[in-house]
């Protein structure tokens, strides 16, 4: 079983890769940044999720805002005020540790040096204090997979080529991307490429158990952002990065290129620049994922939903 550490926000598909994270794999700890909602709720929801799966998984509180600018927006209006579709989940049984979020990566890559990989599935703050805290982090990790970024510039945030985490905190990202010499990156457009069918996905959560319930529920808003949109589909970003982060054969292909990120820009600050005709000649940073396995992913978040 592979062993991670997961930054996230959850959020309703940080919720899900979460539940597939469990089920498939050996959680270390989740560090939880700001993001979909404010740190109070993501943290919050992180220690539903330990709740839910039954794990003794430590939860760490992040940084409560991006390192430079205060962002204009952030993803409430997709998944609830609180993170987690408003259902008013009753207060959870597990609480975060006392150590921060960047503490605790440090620490964590220290006991199990070279052993483990860091799932991010949120803004990078946290990463990237971790980072400046200490420039040797890259070597002490097996394996960084980023859900962020929109290689092709369709993007899912007002600015219109951004995607939410790295837009939500740009420096955090150029932080990142600039110190890892190598990253899987699992970007909106793949999402968009690897949606699931509403139909069948609500079979699964039909099938399913306690966690698939729970799911239900959480999903409520998305969905209905997601009509009002004129979109069906269940669009999984974090899913998808944690299929990846899970079990990196399911990639089929992949583009090896470098990645940076816009940081001033009139019209694109927080997009990720892809230096795709090697103009730049720097050393790829990022395996910008490009295609993978639809069925073995279905298979996993089918399994993590309890459906059979
Ligand atoms: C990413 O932003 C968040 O809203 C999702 O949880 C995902 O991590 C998609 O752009
Ligand atoms: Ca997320």
């Amino acid at each position: 079983k592979p062993k991670l550490l997961i930054d996230t926000d959850p959020g309703v598909d940080d919720a899900l890769a979460i539940l597939m994270a469990h089920a498939h794999a050996d959680v270390v700890g989740l560090s939880v940044a700001a993001g979909n909602v404010g740190l109070a709720h993501t943290v919050r929801n992180a220690c539903t999720l330990v709740d839910l799966v039954g794990a003794a998984t430590p939860v760490f509180a992040g940084c409560p805002s991006p390192l430079v600018r205060m962002p204009e927006e952030d993803a409430a209006f997709v998944h609830g005020s609180d993170g987690f579709g408003d259902i008013g989940f009753p207060a959870p049984k597990a609480a975060a540790e006392d150590e921060a979020a960047a503490l605790a990566i440090l620490r964590l890559t220290r006991e199990y040096p070279g052993q483990f990989t860091l799932v991010a599935l949120a803004p990078l703050t946290n990463l990237a204090l971790a980072l400046r805290l200490d420039p040797s982090l890259p070597q002490r990790v097996a394996r960084l997979v980023v859900m962020g970024g929109a290689v092709t510039g369709l993007g899912n945030t007002g600015k219109v080529p951004a995607e939410f985490n790295v837009g939500f905190d740009p420096e955090a990202a150029h932080v990142v991307f600039e110190a890892f010499p190598h990253f899987d990156l699992v970007d909106w457009e793949a999402t968009l490429r690897y949606a699931f069918d509403e139909d069948t996905f609500d079979r699964w959560l039909a099938a399913g158990d306690a966690r698939a319930e729970f799911f239900g529920k959480v999903f409520g808003t998305a969905r209905t952002f997601n009509r009002s949109r004129g979109r069906r589909g269940v669009i999984a970003a974090d899913a998808l990065a944690m299929a990846v982060a899970i079990d990196p054969s399911i990639v089929t292909r992949s583009e090896s290129r470098h990645v940076a990120v816009e940081l001033d820009g009139r019209l694109t600050r927080g997009a990720t620049v892809v230096d795709w005709a090697g103009r730049l000649q720097r050393p790829a940073n990022a395996n910008i994922v490009m295609e993978l396995d639809a069925d073995r992913f279905a298979a996993m978040v089918r399994r993590a939903l309890g459906a059979p």
